[in-house]
């Protein structure tokens, strides 16, 4: 059997709200040599997210899940505020999923008075979702950071749906030589091709309706793009479709360089297709591969 299937029936799942006793933990796990994956997360579980949980699960001795909604990198108070905290539903499905240890700090324990440092991964936080939402990598980067140094895992989970804040997680730990592997995971979607998002509760039954239209574009350009057409007529297209769609307004929906997010006028190389935008309070943000063909 395997030691994740053996503990899933003997231990509860614990939650922790201090630094101090997560390393305690986290040291104890070691002694014994085990090795621990982290699933960061902003809490309100959905599937996406267990599937990170899932893999650490399988791939690691110690899963350690984190709940914490970040103030730094959110740049609306209201979004903020009306963030969902779901914490007891979430700690059972971490529990049923045999992940060992939940932590969810207070925002003191994170951000003691006088905090002052913060984590910027210069060109990668810049565009996209860093040119829209000013500070929101900044924020994510800090965070991120933080937790990697109180937790000190051997594996850190990360799902494209993000890819931005995948790419920025994997440069920063590389920069500042934090010996952690990075793990990227698909993104997990609804049937009708929604990716899974803890923003999509907050849609109206009629917004739910259209959010899928993301999707359905962000294919279609992908295809469209595939093997190297220019990308200005198509993305061109791919707006109007969505302003069509009710999307209102579009942050953005740009062909980035895979590896580096540098914009591209057509895909040549391992691109992506990366949108954001609105519908109503809500935003919603996707992204593709392009294949840049032979
Ligand atoms: P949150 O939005 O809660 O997402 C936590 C993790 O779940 C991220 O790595 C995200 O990319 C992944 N995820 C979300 N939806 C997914 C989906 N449909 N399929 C696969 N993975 C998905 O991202 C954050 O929180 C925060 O920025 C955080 C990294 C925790 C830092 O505060």
């Amino acid at each position: 059997m395997k030691p994740a299937a053996r503990r899933r029936v003997q231990a509860p799942l614990a939650i922790l709200r201090g630094i101090a006793e997560l390393r305690q933990t986290v040291a104890r796990w070691r002694c014994a040599g085990q090795s621990v994956g982290i699933v960061p997360t902003m809490g309100a579980l959905h599937a996406g997210h267990l599937a990170l949980a899932r893999r650490a699960r399988d791939e690691c001795d110690r899963v350690i899940a984190t709940i914490f909604v970040n103030p730094k990198q959110f740049n609306q108070a209201d979004d903020l505020t009306g963030y969902p905290r779901e914490e007891a539903d979430d700690a059972g499905k971490l529990h049923a999923l045999g992940v060992d240890l939940l932590f969810a700090p207070p925002v003191e324990e994170i951000y003691p008075e006088g905090f002052a440092t913060n984590v910027s991964v210069a060109a990668l936080a810049r565009c996209l979702c860093g040119a829209t939402r000013p500070g929101h990598m900044d924020g994510v980067a800090t965070v991120v950071t933080k937790l990697l140094l109180q937790s000190l895992p051997d594996k850190a989970y990360f799902g494209e749906k993000d890819y931005q804040q995948l790419l920025v997680v994997r440069k920063m730990v590389r920069d500042l030589d934090i010996p952690v592997a990075i793990v990227g995971v698909a993104t997990v979607r609804e049937t009708d091709g929604l990716a899974l998002s803890s923003r999509n509760v907050l849609l109206t039954a009629e917004q739910r309706a259209r959010a899928p239209e993301l999707y359905r574009v962000l294919r279609a350009l992908a295809e469209q793009l595939e093997g190297g057409a220019a990308a200005g007529p198509p993305l061109a297209w791919g707006r109007e479709e969505l302003v069509r769609a009710g999307f209102d307004p579009i942050d953005y929906l740009e062909l980035r360089s895979a590896p580096t997010l540098e914009a591209l006028a057509r895909a040549d190389r391992p691109a992506r297709i990366f949108a954001a935008a609105w519908l109503g309070q809500v935003r919603l943000i996707d992204n593709l591969p392009v294949d840049p063909g032979s």
